[in-house]
């Protein structure tokens, strides 16, 4: 790298109103939207950005009135990130035409689940990469993500996928690829485990008496609400559920049934070694 190239990628390293370069996102659905409406919110330039989307929103379409580009004819250069955010079924068609676009100053950074860096190594050859896999608390500011780079990404790239990622969230870096589908089976679908305890509760209260509007009403209120607790109190989950738990009271009854041997840990323990084993399946 060149030593005003490096500069550069420091200077995007603290804002993305600096990014220097054009980002391409390629694929403008639940995901990328929500991406790209974070980053616009983050100050990045609206004409720093092209959008490769064969179907876009409405949503999208108005964007270019603010100066995004989408779907451009012609070349698309000084490219320095390229975010795919396409369903892994569509990588094999949509990463071709995107290698063109891939010089040393771009950093590829791709959401797509199961496809591993060995993968995108392949389609994209000699590129910088960041595989990362997002949830979907991330349409509301609030996901998290976790990111894992190849050896060609710079600590310049590293920043600037941080910044992209953290747009939508907090971004965590794993240590090892490896990890990738043990990270999948816990906050990649773990949205889906926290909205099933909500039906499962309100099924659970139906059949305790309540009436079925109330108890959706209930279970749906009490996950949100505990969730917006736990995310806004620095005490952990174990000692916020003591806080709850008077000795020989209503909450341990219940949490005697569920904390037995054969209660909620070894289920969610069976459950996410049954995500991790498909990760592994699907890659
Ligand atoms: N949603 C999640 O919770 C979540 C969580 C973690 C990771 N991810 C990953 O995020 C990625 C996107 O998921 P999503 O839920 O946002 O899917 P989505 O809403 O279907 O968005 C994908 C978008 O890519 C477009 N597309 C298809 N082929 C394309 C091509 N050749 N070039 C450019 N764009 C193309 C699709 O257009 P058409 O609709 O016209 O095909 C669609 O708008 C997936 O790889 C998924 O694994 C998602």
């Amino acid at each position: 790298m060149t030593k005003s190239a490096k500069t550069k990628s420091a200077r995007a390293a603290t804002s993305l109103a600096s990014i220097p370069g054009t980002l391409v996102l390629v694929g403008a659905g639940k995901m990328g939207g929500a991406m790209l409406d974070g980053w616009l919110a983050l100050k990045l330039p609206p004409k720093k950005v092209v959008v490769i989307e064969p179907q876009p929103s409405r949503a999208i379409k108005a964007l270019a009135k603010r100066g995004v580009r989408i779907n451009p004819k012609g070349p698309i250069k000084d490219v320095a990130a390229l975010v795919i955010a396409v369903k892994p079924q569509a990588a094999a068609e949509a990463i071709p035409p995107l290698a063109p676009m891939v010089s040393r100053k771009t950093v590829a950074v791709s959401i797509m689940a199961g496809k591993t860096l060995a993968f995108l190594e392949g389609a994209l050859p000699g590129a910088a990469i960041v595989r990362a896999m997002p949830n979907t608390p991330a349409a509301i500011g609030r996901g998290i993500t976790v990111a894992v780079p190849n050896a060609k990404v710079s600590a310049g790239g590293r920043r600037l996928a941080n910044l992209l990622l953290g747009a939508t969230g907090a971004v965590e870096w794993a240590p090892d690829e490896a990890l990738m589908d043990a990270v999948t089976a816990v906050s990649g679908s773990g949205p889906a485990y926290v909205f099933l305890l909500a039906e499962t509760m309100a099924r659970a209260g139906v059949a305790a008496g309540l009436p079925k509007p109330l108890a959706d009403k209930l279970a749906r209120a009490t996950v949100a609400g505990s969730g917006e607790l736990l995310h806004r109190s620095p005490l952990d989950a174990a000692t916020l559920r003591e806080n709850v738990t008077s000795p020989g009271g209503t909450t341990a009854a219940a949490l005697g049934v569920l904390m037995a041997g054969d209660g909620l840990d070894p289920l969610m323990t069976r459950a996410v070694a049954a995500a991790t084993r498909r990760g592994r399946e699907l890659a």
